[in-house]
């Protein structure tokens, strides 16, 4: 590493601060992750990792000499230069970023009698880092510096996306703070935005709301190509070869869903209500991901009529390939809707239990999962789907109807293997055949 090695807390061990601090672990830095639930600091101890994400375990096992967990503020501040705060900010009723647990952090610190820096990595409302600098002050904390270091990891790479980053996005009040933490990233190369902390915070909230535009967008490209005939995929590639449009987050689906986007695009959405300002555009790139998981149901309703007592296989539970995450997973709304219109659903993920999906069938594999159904859905593009063999998948079906809900699969060869095959706005097989 280039840079001297500091001392990191890190509030959260959850998705976001188990990546930050082992990868801080991992460029030479002594960390120690403090979270409020004993019996994941107990497994973490132990060395059983409470999160799918590749990589992250052989960082933590690889690094266990400068890396600790505790449920102790005290311990975890000891001698810290930095205070990352990576606690949960999850959607209240109001659509508002809940940041309770953001102020238990900032309230639970005790006083720090050395310079040091509170990191704000937890996603949170523009304006927040003003209103964290004066609760610091009120409480006489001043000497304690204030930055925003937005994380732009994404679940399934989130090792390789803190290590090798697009960019290393530091809002700071002083220009030291700012210093301190980009100093923090020696031995990670990627450009370095250095801004306000009211920036910093907008740059986060702004990229996820670019990133679910082009999502929305594309999907309506490709509700367009169905009623039309053209092929989304194609679309896609032709137009993702302009250098000015770019080809990622094209890939038209049954919507984006995850831990961030939905409570991201909300809290956006009432951020900019809040201060008076109706953001058209986000409210209509929610409504149409909304809508889009439900066009599945459409789907099979016009293959099978009537969903009562119909057998609907879910593949992949995830709300993407490479997470156990299932935080506002579009099989959640496919599972509620079907279970509401009568059908009877199984389901299979290679990572997700499914315990909790009430109501649900859980198989222990897809061939399992489509055995006497009548219609098979791909929700989650995990690469195992494109192992199976389709032919006798469709041969044990009782109607042999594919939902590809993700355009992972070949069309043509979908209905060579004896498949009704319907993608995302691609050319349909008619439900006459
Ligand atoms: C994060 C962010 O912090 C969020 O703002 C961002 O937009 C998405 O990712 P994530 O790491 O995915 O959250 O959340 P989660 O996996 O729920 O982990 C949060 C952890 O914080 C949990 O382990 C929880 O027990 C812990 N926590 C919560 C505390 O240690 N203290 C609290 O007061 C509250
Ligand atoms: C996202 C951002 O990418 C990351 O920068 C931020 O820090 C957290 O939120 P994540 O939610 O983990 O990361 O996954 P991402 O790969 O961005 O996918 C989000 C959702 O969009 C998934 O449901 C995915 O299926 C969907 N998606 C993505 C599409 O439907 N089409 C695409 O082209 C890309």
């Amino acid at each position: 590493m280039s840079g001297s090695p500091k001392r990191v807390a890190v509030f959260g061990a959850g998705y976001v601060g188990l990546v930050t601090g082992a990868c801080f672990a991992d460029l030479g830095h002594t960390v120690v992750i403090r979270d409020v639930l004993a019996d994941r600091v107990e497994a973490l101890q132990r060395g059983e990792i409470p999160i799918y994400e590749p990589g992250v375990a052989d960082r933590i096992s690889a690094n266990t000499e400068r890396l600790t967990f505790t449920t102790s503020v005290t311990e975890a501040i000891d001698g810290a230069d930095f205070v990352y705060v990576a606690v949960g900010t999850p959607p209240t009723y109001s659509g508002d970023a809940d940041l309770s647990a953001v102020w238990t952090v900032i309230d639970e610190l005790p006083a720090i009698d050395k310079a040091c820096v509170v990191v704000m990595k937890s996603t949170v409302p523009v304006g927040t880092g003003m209103k964290v600098r004066h609760r610091l002050d009120e409480r006489g904390l001043t000497r304690v510096g204030y930055a925003s270091n937005p994380e732009f990891t994404a679940e399934g790479t989130a090792v390789k996306d803190f290590l090798h980053p697009d960019r290393i996005v530091v809002g700071s009040f002083r220009e030291e703070d700012g210093d301190a933490v980009v100093a923090l990233h020696g031995g990670i190369d990627g450009p370095v935005v250095r801004c306000d902390v009211a920036s910093a915070e907008m740059i986060k909230l702004a990229a996820n709301a670019a990133l679910m535009t082009r999502i929305s967008f594309i999907n309506e490209i490709a509700n367009v190509c169905e009623a039309t005939g053209a092929d989304v995929v194609r679309v896609a590639e032709g137009i993702g070869l302009d250098r000015r449009i770019g080809p990622s987050f094209l890939r038209a689906g049954i919507g984006f869903g995850g831990s961030c986007f939905p409570k991201d695009s909300l809290a956006l959405k009432q951020l900019a209500a809040n201060s008076g300002y109706h953001f058209q555009l986000l409210n209509a790139v929610i409504e149409v991901n909304d809508l889009q998981k439900r066009r599945v149901i459409g789907k099979l309703h016009r293959h099978l009529g009537s969903l009562r007592d119909k057998r609907v296989a879910l593949l992949g539970l995830a709300f993407k390939p490479h997470t156990d995450d299932m935080r506002e997973a579009p099989s959640l709304v496919l599972a509620g809707r079907l279970l509401a219109e009568g059908a009877d659903v199984r389901a299979w993920d290679p990572i997700v239990d499914g315990r909790d999906l009430h109501g649900v069938e859980i198989a222990a594999s897809p061939e399992a999962a489509a055995d006497g159904a009548d219609a098979v859905v791909i929700v989650t593009e995990w690469p195992e789907l494109t192992t199976v063999d389709w032919a006798s998948v469709a041969a044990s079906m009782r109607t042999p109807v594919l939902i590809d809900g993700r355009n992972l699969l070949d069309p043509a060869l979908m209905q060579a293997a004896g498949l009704q095959y319907e993608g995302i706005g691609r050319a349909a097989e008619s439900p006459e055949g």
